[in-house]
């Protein structure tokens, strides 16, 4: 094994910092042994309308599991992200866009926000939307998106934001899934110089699950083609929207938002965040794991329509009263050197993406970097998927010219925020590690067979969650059996948060994976089971197994093993109808790499499908197939090779 090297922060990092490896010590053990008196004091980050007394009410044990946090405060998250700044720093850009066209970007102050999301949570209210009500996103990554957002939470309505690369067939199952009573949304959302039809998907997407009113943002201007009574016209309601909205209170434990996410099995699951626990979680390891200073440029690349940037383009950063970027385009567009332009032209500080961006990136070499003035770089971070070391030592070089600290991130739709992560100026790094705990958090490694957790240093197994933490999400929308089901009944008394994870002799975390039937494509998390129902829903395929394989740029892709109905023919241009239905279906992101013609798929005698074998094959791995034996008919395998090298 090659040597891994660690990379502790420079002491000019470390004067400078929040934290230093004395304070990140002394707090986490604090938050350990005195959780109460720990959040008690840190709870303090917001502002409250009744300040919580009852801080922890926490039940891990299966099937009763129940998580509150601050149960009997009271507070209004949009006045913590804007009304409470306005004394201070209402003149203070609170929101950079940068548009897809590098020619145009706007500045928002803080004093401007609180206007639009006055003036926006007005519109809702007229629209009939009250406290406990849902409300669909599907927006560009434009201001407006964050306006609904705060608007939403300003009445104690509930966000459910869809990103808007996912399909009518997808947005449709979300709208009836939360019921929602309104959609927001926009005529287009450019990016990459094309323009996605928002509103047209709408319609679409309307045909399918009812009637639900639109409001639309005028975004490019196309014409849409608006429906008497059914689509509202932003620029038009707007106009006549009264610019104060009074914030109603919200108990800590109220519902702030929902975002579908993709599961081992089913379709994807609504993951509820609440209040209080969610905004605290996110402004503070917004603070501390960028290590953020007032004044600072902070830049988020992700969507709005994933977790990432719920807590780190919207809720962390302007709970804190930050300078937050918003990008609506493509790291690839107008050229490759894209994320650093925007960096040298808004002296941005601290640099969020994603692994896969970076992979993508360093194939165009250094020169597309070097261009650019890239000294205001503070601090640079990547979350989503497990990062290779040669990513990692590029970003490190080409990037931050080896002297900015890097935070991987590990998280999840359902924590809310960072969870396993170094803190810059306090914990070393070393390249594809995750590093050590966030305060209040207690990792277990567990052995998947046994279900014992393993307490030596060196370990490795599943990763688990002994405790709770206050952005930890609260239910599955709807459905909490799904809940206690999905993450409580595997491992019993833990959170099992479906990776797999090694512990080495540092204490360090790495993370290698999935362990479930979940696919990470370019750091977003597909479910086998929704491509496979995709798949079969066609009318000529009668079977589908989907497992994912090694990918250059995506960390993994999406391979298809597919049988016909009877009669049917196996052509490429029947291959080619498929890419195309599972992209209508889910959307782009879904899109099949392989698909390979299966007319006999690996099965026991009792019909269940060996996946294990199927993913060995698309990864070209065939000395390890295992035992076959227990095979209804161990010949498909050789049939399946065989194909696999013609594919
Ligand atoms: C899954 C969660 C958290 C926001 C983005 C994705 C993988 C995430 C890392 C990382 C290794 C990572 C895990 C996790 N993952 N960050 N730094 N190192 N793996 O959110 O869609 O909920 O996916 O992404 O497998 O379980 P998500």
């Amino acid at each position: 094994m090659t040597e891994i090297k660690t990379y502790p922060p420079s002491a000019d990092f470390v004067k400078n910092a929040h934290v230093d490896a004395a304070k990140y010590r002394e707090m986490y053990d604090r938050s350990i042994n005195d959780p109460e008196g720990f959040w008690t004091e840190e709870a303090k980050r917001l502002d409250w309308i009744k300040a919580p007394t009852k801080i922890k009410n926490v039940d891990f044990s299966y099937p009763d599991v129940s998580i509150k946090w601050f149960e009997d405060g009271e507070l209004n998250v949009s006045v913590n992200c804007v009304d409470r700044h306005l004394a201070t720093r209402g003149d203070q850009t609170a929101i950079i866009w940068e548009s897809d066209d590098p020619e145009v970007d706007r500045h928002i102050t803080y004093n401007e926000v609180s206007r639009q999301v006055n003036k926006m949570a007005n519109v809702m209210k007229s629209l009939g939307i009250a406290k406990g009500d849902r409300v669909v996103l599907y927006m560009p990554m434009i201001p407006e998106a964050a306006y609904a957002m705060l608007a939403c939470t300003r009445i104690g309505a509930i966000h459910s934001i869809v990103f808007a690369g996912f399909s009518p067939e997808a947005l449709a199952a979300r709208v009836s899934g939360s019921d929602a009573k309104l959609i927001v949304t926009a005529d287009q959302a450019p990016r990459g110089g094309r323009n996605t039809p928002l509103k047209a998907n709408v319609d679409k997407a309307r045909a399918i699950c009812g009637d639900v009113q639109a409001l639309v943002v005028e975004r490019t201007g196309e014409d849409v083609g608006m429906k008497e009574g059914l689509d509202h016209s932003f620029t038009a309601l707007m106009a006549e929207a009264a610019e104060d909205c009074p914030p109603e209170p919200m108990n800590a434990e109220d519902p702030l938002f929902i975002l579908y996410t993709s599961g081992s099995t089913g379709q994807p699951k609504g993951v509820l965040h609440t209040t209080g626990g969610y905004l605290l979680w996110a402004a503070m390891t917004h603070e501390i794991v960028f290590d953020y200073h007032d004044g600072d440029i902070f830049w988020c690349t992700a969507d709005v329509g994933w977790v990432t940037g719920h807590s780190y383009i919207v809720y962390g950063p302007l709970a804190n009263g930050a300078t937050t970027l918003m990008f609506e385009g493509v790291p690839t567009y107008p050229d490759v050197g894209r994320f650093w332009a925007v960096c040298e032209k808004h002296k941005v500080n601290q640099f969020y993406t994603a692994p896969t961006a970076i992979r993508a990136l360093m194939a165009h070499g250094t020169e597309p970097v070097n261009k650019h003035d890239l000294s205001s770089l503070k601090v640079l971070g990547t979350v989503g998927e497990p990062i290779n070391p040669e990513a990692w030592n590029w970003y490190n070089e080409t990037v931050g010219k080896g002297t900015r600290p890097i935070v991987d991130t590990w998280w999840q739709t359902e924590t809310g925020g960072h969870i396993l992560t170094p803190i810059p100026g306090a914990i070393p790094t070393k390249p594809g590690s995750a590093t050590l705990p966030f305060y209040g958090i207690v990792p277990a490694i567990l052995d998947p067979q046994t279900g014992a957790e393993i307490t030596d240093t060196v370990a490795e197994g599943v990763l688990c969650l002994k405790d709770s933490w206050p952005g930890q999400m609260r239910t599955v929308y709807g459905d909490h059996e799904r809940f206690v089901k999905t993450y409580f009944s595997d491992f019993k008394g833990y959170y099992f948060s479906g990776d797999g994870c090694r512990r080495d002799e540092d204490g360090y975390y790495w993370i290698t994976g999935r362990v479930d039937d979940v696919i990470n494509v370019s750091g977003h998390r597909m479910g086998t089971a929704e491509v496979e129902s995709a798949l079969v829903a066609h009318p000529a395929v009668s079977e589908a197994a989907v497992v994912g394989f090694p990918h250059d740029i995506k960390g993994q892709g999406i391979y298809c093993y597919v049988t016909l109905m009877d009669g049917e023919e196996y052509t490429d241009e029947l291959k080619t109808e498929l890419r195309n239905w599972v992209r209508k279906e889910i959307g782009p992101i879904a899109s099949p790499d392989h698909i390979q013609w299966a007319p006999g798929l690996p099965k026991t005698r009792s019909g269940k499908i060996m996946r294990r074998i199927l993913r060995k094959i698309a990864e070209n791995d065939y000395g390890a197939l295992g035992d076959t034996s227990t095979l209804a008919d161990p010949s498909v395998v050789e049939d399946l090779i065989e194909n696999r090298m013609n594919k």
